[in-house]
């Protein structure tokens, strides 16, 4: 977790949705680990063990439809609909499969930093 603020001005209902269904799903799917950083760059992170899951499985995750669970009254759009509104917001979503752990990484765009929006004497 960075010393500094990092602010994005964001779609709030986007917002909630995303993040709603993200940690939904760690509810629904990890092995009851969880784990969320922000790092200085303002990407955020969510991980947990998913030992059900292989790399081929965590390819297919942002497709529509695509569940692992369908007895477990899942529609398999959550992450479909998370990147949707995410790219909508400019931002982006990945996932990476590792060690049998799940990383969701997420990420807008903003406060570059040095970055200068309004050049003085405009
Ligand atoms: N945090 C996680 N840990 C392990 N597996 C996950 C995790 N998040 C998603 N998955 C896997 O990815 C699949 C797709 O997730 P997605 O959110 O798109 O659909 P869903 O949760 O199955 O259905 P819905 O979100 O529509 O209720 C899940 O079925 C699950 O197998
Ligand atoms: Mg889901």
């Amino acid at each position: 977790m960075p010393k500094r603020n990092i602010a994005r001005r964001l779609n709030h209902a986007a917002l909630s949705r995303v993040f709603g269904n993200i940690l939904s799903n760690a509810l629904k799917y990890s092995d009851g680990d969880l784990n969320i950083s922000l790092s200085e760059e303002g990407e955020i992170t969510v991980s947990n063990a998913a030992s059900g899951l292989d790399e081929l499985q965590v390819e297919k995750l942002f497709n529509r439809f695509y569940t692992v669970e369908a007895a477990r009254n899942s529609t398999g759009l959550g992450l479909t609909i998370a990147k949707t509104l995410i790219e909508q917001m400019k931002g982006e979503i990945s996932a990476r499969y590792s060690d049998k752990k799940l990383s969701i990484y997420i990420r807008f765009p903003g406060d570059a930093p040095g970055k200068i929006e309004v050049p003085y004497g405009k």
